[in-house]
């Protein structure tokens, strides 16, 4: 197969690359009944990405994820509503000219790659060039039993979208029809016309256990990775030096380049004393029923992701939580950078306000430290 021009090229070159974590399901990342405007529907979603895109966000990522009736419970019915995000991001592709649209796609629920490969050169091409897959193997045993599946082991997952995604690949590069007959896909005479315009779409992972990191090192341009040690920052960035150095490594051991992104969850205010009430007050307000059905999830999963938070911090949600004045945000970025992470993504309570203060006070003192062109 001939590889093609990384991806990431077509990304601005800017010290820290800057994304927002699309608040696609109801409830975004917090099961806390604090008062906020966030809302799951599409016409806030695209506020948000086209705010983003004004105030020179390079990306923005939706999540995509399988509940049933209720979400998570509560009496929020935490994100239980969730407009499919690669819907949302054809439609964001047309109110959008430059920020990059990645979205969540669990490649193992039943898919063919040749249905992803038609999607991704389809997203390619309504986008320019714009569109990036987060390749996920899903860690819910209840989301498989929907597709009518049984869960895969967590390893095996890894190996399969392996494949899945050298399948997907040389549908988009190679210009002859393709026949293989591999451990999990066939095809026979597979072609795909028209190729995305731009060679291949943006692969992206956020895998944290070594057969996700393998997986992502050999496929990947973007690595979304959590903190090894939790929300607090302080501790973060202590842990995660040897994180991002491990996986460059594995990445140049496959003779690639990787960037790594980390989810920040940013409580900004002008004092810090604002900003420590306003997290006071999401925790305060906790959803409990939605709180204890979310951490369980995580807690009881496979996932090698988001070890280390404690239910406080789940209520909050997001990985890394920044809290502060901007002076004291963007001195965490900066660490943060220092730590070997290529970009944040941040998310926000409440999403359109706390983005408009964001683009105000924050993203010029970016400027200012270095960390934005
Ligand atoms: C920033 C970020 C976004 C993620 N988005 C999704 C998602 O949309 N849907 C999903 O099922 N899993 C999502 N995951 C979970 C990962 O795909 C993966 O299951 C998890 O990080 C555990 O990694 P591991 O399989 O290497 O242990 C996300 C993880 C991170 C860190």
């Amino acid at each position: 197969m001939s590889e093609t021009p990384s991806p990431l090229r077509r990304l601005p070159d800017h010290r820290l690359l800057l994304g927002l974590f699309l608040p696609m399901q109801q409830g975004a990342w917090s099961p806390s009944r604090a008062p906020r405007s966030t809302s799951w529907t599409f016409d806030y979603i695209a506020r948000c990405a086209t705010t983003a895109e004004a105030l020179g966000f390079d990306l923005v990522f939706g999540l995509a994820q399988w509940l049933g009736k209720g979400g998570y419970g509560g009496e929020m019915r935490f994100r239980e509503h969730e407009v499919d995000p690669i819907i949302a991001n054809a439609a964001l592709a047309s109110l959008t000219r430059s920020i990059v649209l990645i979205n969540t796609v669990h490649v193992l629920y039943a898919w063919h790659p040749l249905h992803l490969a038609k999607f991704g050169a389809a997203m390619d091409h309504i986008s320019g060039g714009r569109w990036g897959i987060n390749v996920v193997t899903g860690y819910k045993p209840s989301e498989y039993r929907m597709f009518g599946l049984e869960p895969i082991e967590h390893d095996l997952r890894y190996a399969m979208a392996d494949e899945f995604t050298a399948v997907m690949k040389r549908l988009w590069i190679e210009d002859e029809e393709l026949s293989f007959d591999g451990r999990f896909w066939r095809t026979e005479r597979a072609y795909l016309a028209p190729k995305p315009g731009q060679r291949r779409p943006f692969l992206v992972n956020a895998a944290s256990s070594p057969a996700g990191l393998e997986y992502a090192a050999k496929h990947s341009d973007l690595i979304f990775i959590t903190s090894p040690a939790g929300a607090d920052p302080e501790a973060a960035c202590a842990a995660l030096p040897a994180h991002n150095a491990r996986i460059k490594t594995l990445a140049r051991n496959h003779g690639r380049e990787v960037k790594t992104i980390i989810n920040p969850h940013v409580i900004c205010r002008a004092t810090e004393r604002e900003a420590r009430a306003a997290y006071d007050r999401i925790l305060d307000n906790e959803d409990t029923v939605a709180a204890d059905n979310f951490v369980h999830t995580f807690q009881s999963g496979d996932t090698a992701s988001w070890r280390g938070h404690t239910r406080a911090q789940w209520v909050i949600g997001g990985n890394v939580h920044l809290v502060g004045t901007p002076e004291q945000i963007v001195a965490w970025f900066g660490r943060l950078r220092e730590a070997g992470c290529d970009g944040v993504q941040v998310n926000f309570f409440d999403y359109l306000p706390d983005l408009e203060f964001f683009g105000r006070t924050v993203v010029p003192l970016m400027r200012e430290a270095g960390l934005r062109g």
